[in-house]
Formats: structure tokens, sequence, C-alpha cells
């Protein structure tokens, strides 16, 4: 028999792609990955491996039990890798419902599924894996002299976002307590790079700023972020998978934190230097200070010590050198950026990818 496969969710979202792809061409277990292909969820972050033969896709949606457990059984995957989720902090104050469904009842179908999967599994049962992916926003908002946040440090989610994703952390960190299922849980700092749709600060401000468009900075702009290159945190996630201890949470982090305006002035800059004859040059002239967003986290920073003593994982990339990555894939890629940005792939459900 094979390698088994890990069973990732949410893998044709932004980091879910980066790490579907890397993955594939770094390890050897098969993936199978479950998206519902939420407007987030793009086919076309996965066009390199459409045809890759340990590659597979399932249309569904993390709350259905009954498909789970047809993909439990069917394939006997050796981990789980839950990335899915409404992952937009402007949207979860706008509209929350479909956060509370997904990324806390979602989790809790998952997490019941891979249990009764689990229990009985045998004889690798020990060897199982519940990775679930969550982030530094459960921790609430530093002020400008506190210390980086530890995995120590009480929860305090602010938005509707980070308090379902506070919830579930608490299932699966209840599952490890109960039932002893072999959990992790990484909390990352904001990601960028390729495939991020372009409602996220980074995406935005490129492509505003190729199209003349004002670039939106919320409140006065001096909010902090401790950002990291999405290669860089599903390295982590690999690390994590392989060596992590069960039941441990780590923190990870780019030890980049940046103001937003810094963020914005430096994506201009680099424009400036690689388009010229956009319509608004110098780029910057196109950033705006807008009305704050409710409720607005002033600043996150993660304390990584822990996965850097324990598994020996740090960024590879500064700040410098993973900005200017990104500002050149999206103006490599416009055909990715048109597809997305008119939402034409919303349609686009390969009918040849269901189970
Ligand atoms: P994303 O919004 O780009 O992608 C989410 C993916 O999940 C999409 O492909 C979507 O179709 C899928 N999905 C949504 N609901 C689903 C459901 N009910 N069933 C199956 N699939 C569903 O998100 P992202 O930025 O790639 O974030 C991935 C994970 O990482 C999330 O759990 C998020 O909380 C966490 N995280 C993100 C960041 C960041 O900066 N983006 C940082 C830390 C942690
Ligand atoms: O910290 C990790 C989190 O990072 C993840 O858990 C979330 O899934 C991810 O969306 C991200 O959340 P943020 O709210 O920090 O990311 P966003 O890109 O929306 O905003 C980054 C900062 O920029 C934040 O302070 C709000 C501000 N902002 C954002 C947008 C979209 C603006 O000033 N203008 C904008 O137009």
């Amino acid at each position: 028999m094979g390698n088994p496969p890990i069973l990732v969710t949410g893998g044709a979202g932004f980091i879910g792609s980066n790490f579907v792809l890397r993955w594939l061409e770094t390890e050897s277990n098969p993936v199978v990955n479950l998206d519902k292909l939420t407007y987030a969820g793009n086919l076309g972050n996965l066009a390199a491996v459409n045809a890759h033969p340990r590659h597979s896709f399932v249309h569904g949606d993390i709350g259905d039990r009954k498909l789970l457990g047809d993909l439990f059984a069917r394939h006997q995957p050796c981990a789980v890798v839950h990335f899915a989720a409404e992952s937009h902090v402007d949207r979860s104050i706008h509209a929350p419902d479909d956060f509370v469904r997904t990324n806390v009842n979602g989790t809790f179908a998952l997490l019941e599924e891979a249990r009764t999967y689990w229990s009985e599994m045998d004889p690798e049962r020990s060897q199982f894996r519940f990775l679930h992916v969550s982030t530094d926003e459960v921790y609430g908002s530093l002020g400008r002299e506190d210390p980086p946040f530890r995995e120590t440090s009480p929860y305090a989610p602010n938005s509707p976002y980070a308090a379902s994703k506070a919830s579930s952390d608490y299932l699966v960190r209840a599952y490890h307590h109960t039932y002893r299922l072999p959990t992790l849980t990484t909390n990352c700092s904001n990601n960028y790079g390729p495939y991020q749709f372009p409602e996220k600060l980074i995406p935005l401000t490129i492509l505003h700023a190729l199209q003349g468009k004002t670039i939106p900075v919320y409140g006065d702009g001096q909010n902090v972020r401790d950002w990291l290159f999405v290669e860089d945190h599903c390295r982590a996630i690999r690390m994590v998978l392989a060596r992590g201890r069960p039941g441990r949470t780590y923190n990870i982090g780019g030890r980049n934190q940046k103001r937003n305006l810094e963020v914005v002035e430096a994506i201009c800059s680099i424009l400036d230097e690689l388009r010229p004859a956009d319509p608004v040059v110098p780029h910057s002239g196109l950033i705006r200070l807008v009305e704050d967003r409710p409720g607005h986290d002033r600043r996150y920073a993660m304390d990584t010590s822990r996965i850097e003593q324990e598994l020996g994982w740090g960024p590879q990339e500064t700040f410098e050198s993973g900005i200017r990555k990104t500002v050149t894939w999206y103006l490599a890629n416009p055909a990715w950026v048109k597809e997305v940005t008119s939402g034409s792939y919303r349609q686009w459900i390969a009918t040849q990818y269901s189970m």
C-alpha cells in the first residue's frame, strides 16, 4: 500500500492553495483537498496540480457530516490540515453568520468525524494528527509597549471573526484534553503572498495602485500587523505536522511589525520603480485615510520562541524581499487577477472534481 493521504480543508483558498502546491513538491503523501469554493476559494489557484496524480479535489462543506464520514472511510487519511474558514474581518463585522457556521460549527463537525475515524484506527492511531490553522487575532490587541503574544497569553478576541476562531481553538483544545485526539494548533500572524484574494490590505493596495484607484487606509494608518510571507507559514505548518507535540499550540509570526501606512507606502514605492507609466505616479498619491474599522485592533505581534526552539523554524523572507516577490507576482499574473476580480471563477466549479 502507498503512503496514506492527508486531508486538507480550504485548500483552494489563499494559504491552503499555497500549502497544497508546495506539499506536492516536497512530500510524498497524496492530498485530498476538500473545499466549498466560496467567493474566496478558487480552483485557478490549483491549476498547476489539476491533473497531479497525488491531488484529488472534493467540492463540499466541512459542515457536511455525511460527506466527511465518507471521505475518512474512503481515503483513510493519516492527518487533517484544517484551513477552511471565513477569513475576512470586515466581512465578519457586516455578516457574521457564515463565520459561526463554518468556523465554529464546521470545525466541530470536522472534529467529531475525525474523532470517530481516529478512535477506530488501528494500529496507526497514535500517528494520526489533526492540525488546526488559527490566528493571532484570538489574543486581542497589544498596546505600543506590550511584549508580543506568547502561547500562554490570555484569549481576548475582539471581532466576530476572531471570536469564531477562538471558539474553534477551544473546541480543538477540548478534543485533545477530553478524548486525547492528537491535535496541533498553529496561531499565525498576517500572511501575504501569491493568490491572496484582493479584499485584504496588501493585494487590494497593489490592484488599486495599478488601476489609479484610491488606496483606503483605515483610521490613522498606525495600526500594526506582524507580516509573514505565506511560504514561511506553510513551511511552519509542515514542521508542526511532522514534529509538533500533540495537544500543543505554536505561535507563528514574521518578526516584521509594520504600521499599515508603512506597508502601503512600501508597495507604492516598488510600483513607482516597476510601473513608472501608471495613471498616478508616485502611487502614494492615491493613499487616503478613511473611516476606521469598528473595534479595529491596534497592534498584533507574535513571540515565536517556542516553534524556533522546539522545531528550528524561522522565517526565510524579510518583509522587503517578500513584498517585492508579492508585487512582482501580481504584475506577472494579470489573468488570475482578472478572473478573481470579475468573479467568473465563482461559476467555475469543475464537474470532473466531484467525489
Ligand atoms: P481564504 O479566505 O483565502 O480561504 C478560505 C478557504 O476555505 C476558501 O477556499 C473557501 O472556499 C474555503 N471554505 C470556506 N468555508 C468552507 C466550508 N464551510 N467548507 C469547506 N471549505 C470552506 O483564507 P486564508 O487567508 O487562506 O486562511 C486560511 C486559514 O488560515 C483560515 O483558517 C484563517 O483563519 C487562517 N489564518 C489566516 C491568516 C491570513 O493572514 N490570511 C493568518 C492566520 C491564520
Ligand atoms: O492577523 C491574522 C489575520 O490577518 C488573519 O487571521 C485574517 O484571516 C486575515 O484576514 C488578516 O486580518 P486583518 O484584518 O489584519 O487583515 P486585513 O488585510 O483585512 O487588514 C490588515 C490591516 O490593514 C488592518 O489593520 C486593517 C487595515 N486595512 C485593511 C483593508 C482591507 C486598511 O487600512 N484598509 C483596507 O482597505
